[in-house]
């Protein structure tokens, strides 16, 4: 296979791009505008009211972000022209057929021009109401798949998963692609039509009850929590993304289309420059927490791998996989993009890149204070974690109960916080806990040839870079991807 010049195929193109305004999204806009200004059109999808709004959101939070200052720098003053003329924001939604287009000229227009459709909007809230993440996640890709279908000239499709929709597994974890209803648990009956259905008698039998809307809320992520793990699955953003990945399969008929499953993104690793970052993620969340002092214990396996690819790699890979699809349609389309089979790396090397970066940068609080970090305390086991919570928390909570009953409820709003937030922790490594443990790396052979065939004959191969074995894990966090959350998520 020959993938030839990246920089002619994009050349005159028009990619219409779902999840304008996050993360991945955003890097791929930039990098494509960045090497490419001859492409003809972006059109980002963007969730607004109106066509004013979704312009005010393409100012505000992707061409204003700190990410395109390379390009501004390289534009200077034609900064602005150029941006309106090569992206055009269409407010949607993609809960909705068609994507929720209201303007039936730009609908036309689309289905004429398009050659490249990404998609690239999810809910990543590994607890999201079950209504909200089948909508996006699995109904979602489904829209898109229909509305690729309608596109005459489109050459590609590539559809982003997670590779987490492989659930608790441990192992090796390959490049498989579902079948529709298939389930990690072998439990048959997964249907989508019957969860649409289970979730719309749930919201009616809530609004019949006269439900609150926080009551709606709770009761849907609990139902999302259960579908998931009624069919094997250990959260709703997992499952809800598996059944997008059986639509697109069981779907896309003719359509050339590939699906990318990232690993845990982190920032990007060279361009358009190292460390830019967006939004609490995951692992960052634990950093934040520990150099803030707040993060006093850590619950999970310290040998166990992490792992992480650099969003930059990312954007990449979906480059290089959309052209090799549209210029030789693969039998396999499902590309791995991850760090845990190539270059692995350990919680513990996390826990000595934090205490060492943060030991010589410490946090300054709000009084103006450094914040001395220490090695935290590691619950290697579940059953370490119940007997501290055991012994730190539910004995003081239950002493409260008693304390409260007999004061005639004096306690109860000290004891009603400890609780929230007992139930809160527990819920968190419930959610967490197959990540903190888990056991498995991801395969990436389809990912691997993709690279020897880049090596061999893309012309751009250097600048379209998305081997992880390059990457010095100690030099990336501890000079770009710590000093990056730092600089762009830390408040
Ligand atoms: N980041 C990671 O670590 C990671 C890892 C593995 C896989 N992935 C996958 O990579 C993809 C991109 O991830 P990301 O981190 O860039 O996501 P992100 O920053 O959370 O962005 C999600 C995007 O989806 C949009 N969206 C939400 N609801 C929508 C709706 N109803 N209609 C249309 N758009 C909607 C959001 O718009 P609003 O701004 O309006 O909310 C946002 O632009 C996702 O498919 C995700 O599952 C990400």
């Amino acid at each position: 296979m020959e993938l030839g010049s990246a920089l002619q195929f994009l050349d005159n193109k028009s990619i219409l791009v779902t999840g304008g305004t996050g993360f991945l999204a955003k890097i791929f806009v930039e990098k494509i505008l960045r090497v490419q200004p001859n492409v003809k059109k972006l059109y980002l999808l963007v969730r607004a009211a109106d066509h004013k709004s979704a312009i005010h959101r393409l100012h505000h939070e992707i061409v204003g972000k700190d990410l395109f200052r390379n390009l501004k720098k390289k534009c200077g003053t034609n900064f602005s022209s150029f941006i309106s003329q090569k992206i055009t924001v269409i407010p949607g939604d993609l809960t909705h057929q068609d994507l929720g287009l209201h303007d039936s000229d730009l609908l036309q227009l689309l289905c004429k021009e398009l050659d490249v459709l990404l998609n690239l909007a999810a809910t990543t809230n590994f607890d999201e109401r079950y209504d909200v993440a089948l909508g996006l996640n699995t109904l979602g890709a489904k829209y898109v798949v229909d509305f690729a279908k309608k596109c005459a000239k489109l050459q590609v499709l590539v559809h982003v998963s997670t590779a987490y929709v492989s659930g608790e597994r441990s192992g090796l974890i390959v490049e498989n692609s579902y079948r529709m209803g298939e389930t990690l648990n072998g439990v048959s009956g997964l249907d989508v039509n019957i969860e649409k259905q289970v979730v719309e008698d749930q919201l009616h039998l809530l609004r019949l009850q006269g439900a609150s809307d926080k009551d709606i809320t709770v009761a849907m992520k609990d139902l999302g929590i259960q579908r998931a793990r009624r069919y094997g699955w250990p959260n709703t953003y997992v499952f809800t993304k598996a059944m997008g990945e059986m639509m697109v399969g069981e779907l896309k008929d003719i359509i050339p289309a590939v699906i990318i499953r990232p690993t845990i993104v982190t920032s990007t690793y060279k361009e358009p420059f190292p460390g830019w970052v967006e939004g609490i993620r995951t692992i960052d969340s634990l950093a934040v927490g520990y150099a803030k002092g707040k993060l006093t214990f850590f619950l999970g396996d310290l040998e166990a791998i992490v792992d992480v690819i650099p969003a930059d790699m990312v954007v990449n890979a979906i480059i290089v996989a959309m052209i090799a699809e549209a210029r030789h349609q693969q039998p396999q389309t499902i590309y791995q993009v991850g760090s845990s089979i190539r270059n692995p790396l350990r919680y513990s090397n996390l826990q000595d890149y934090g205490f060492r970066y943060f030991t010589k940068n410490p946090w300054i609080n709000k009084d103006g204070k450094p914040v001395i970090v220490s090695k935290v305390t590691v619950m290697n086991s579940m059953d370490s974690f119940q007997r501290y919570m055991a012994f730190r928390y539910l004995l003081l909570l239950k002493g409260l109960e008693l304390a409260n009953a007999a004061f005639c409820h004096f306690f109860q709003g000290v004891y009603s916080n400890l609780n929230r937030k007992i139930n809160w922790v527990m819920r968190l490594v419930d959610i967490y806990r197959p990540y903190l443990f888990f056991n498995a790396t991801f395969d990436d052979l389809n990912t691997e040839k993709l690279r020897m065939t880049a090596r061999t004959s893309l012309v751009e191969n250097d600048m379209l870079y998305f081997d992880p074995k390059s990457i010095d894990w100690e030099d990336y966090f501890m000079n770009i991807h710590i000093p990056g959350i730092v600089k762009y998520i830390f408040k």
